[in-house]
């Protein structure tokens, strides 16, 4: 393999690359999951635009309106994409889809970020390159994208709302065809299926989360940074036995890394911005030791684990247990 500069910190492993790059190079069937979050622009993490973010000269991205005396984080406008940056898009995934499907093993799932305006982009791809589509995970946190009175005429039109305020975040969720049996598959590959929150309670696809935290932002300045408290939830469930490798292509100051330390998982990240992949060596291990109310770290992560007990002859109940309480998240608080 071509020799990229890496980092390792505890069971993660973050390399500075292009992730076709790196994905061309790697294994066949040597990950067993990806949890991801891409840049939905490609434009708005091009040199340009990354220039503009960093001297807060705009350009895609902009920066919300702040009504209550906080300054208020660069979100990217996608709604600036045009024709031609949309096929990009969809061709840039489609090679990224075909990529993942041959290194991959069987019955890996994929959960990927996305928003509810470019969703479409990725989900082809991903269907076209022969993953199935299991759902969606909703991240249910209210943004300050939407719920504007149209530009320039607001007084006039104070009424309405021209698109609604964002309340979720879609996160994708597919899966690569399974060898045989759901049963054959976990058995071979250790794949094919999701980590139950408890014996008690199955992994439910819609979480209650917050915007990131200042105290993480400060961590870990990276724009797209993703909170602890719900990466921890989405990289448990993604493996089901905790064993494999966590996959993040795009990782960013390394959210999922981190995520799959504190959960004591082996992860690999690939960023190919070296001033991200500055920010992720320092950002890894300290949000990896973040201990978060109502998510696991790795000791508490041991209170869930089932190892060599059998669901035979233990009643199913559909209630929450008491020690799935620790997965009751904070209420949505705006900032
Ligand atoms: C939306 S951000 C992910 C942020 C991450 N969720 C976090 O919490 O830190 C996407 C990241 O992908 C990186 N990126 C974009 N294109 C890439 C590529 N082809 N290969 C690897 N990384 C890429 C960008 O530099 C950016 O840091």
């Amino acid at each position: 393999m071509e020799q990229f500069q890496t980092y390792s910190c505890d069971r993660a492993t973050l390399t500075l690359a292009d992730c076709l790059d790196w994905l061309a190079e790697r294994d066949p069937a040597s990950a067993q999951a990806v949890v991801t979050d891409p840049p939905y622009g490609l434009v708005e993490y091009s040199t340009r635009e990354q220039a503009k973010l960093r001297a807060g000269r705009g350009g895609v991205w902009r920066i919300p309106p702040s009504f209550d005396g906080h300054k208020r984080s660069p979100l990217p406008r996608f709604t600036t994409l045009t024709e031609s940056d949309l096929r990009q898009l969809e061709n840039f995934f489609g090679r990224w889809a075909s990529s993942l499907m041959r290194v991959l093993v069987p019955g890996a799932h994929i959960v990927v970020a996305s928003n509810p305006l470019v969703s479409h982009i990725l989900a082809r791809p991903l269907a076209a390159a022969g993953f199935e589509r299991r759902g969606e995970i909703i991240r249910l946190v209210t943004t300050l994208r939407g719920g504007d009175r149209p530009k320039n005429a607001h007084q006039e039109f104070c009424d309405v709302t021209v698109m609604p305020r964002s309340m979720f975040e879609p996160w994708l969720l597919f899966r690569k065809p399974l060898e045989g049996r759901v049963q054959d598959n976990l058995r071979k590959w250790r794949t094919g299926a999701l980590r139950r929150i408890s014996r008690h309670q199955p992994f439910g696809d819609v979480i209650a989360s917050h915007p990131t935290r200042p105290a993480e932002r400060a961590l870990a300045p990276h724009p797209s940074l993703k909170p602890q408290s719900f990466m921890r939830q989405i990289v448990r469930a993604v493996l089901p036995f905790g064993e494999g490798i966590v996959l993040d292509p795009f990782a960013g100051a390394g959210s999922t890394l981190a995520a799959a330390n504190a959960l004591g998982y082996e992860s690999v990240g690939i960023e190919h911005d070296p001033h991200y992949f500055e920010i992720a060596r320092t950002a890894i291990p300290a949000l990896s030791r973040l201990a978060i109310p109502g998510t696991p770290i790795a000791d508490e992560a041991s209170l869930f684990l089932r190892d060599g007990e059998s669901l035979c002859g233990s009643p199913i109940r559909r209630e929450d247990s008491s020690e799935s309480q620790l997965f009751a998240l904070a209420p949505n608080r705006p900032r």
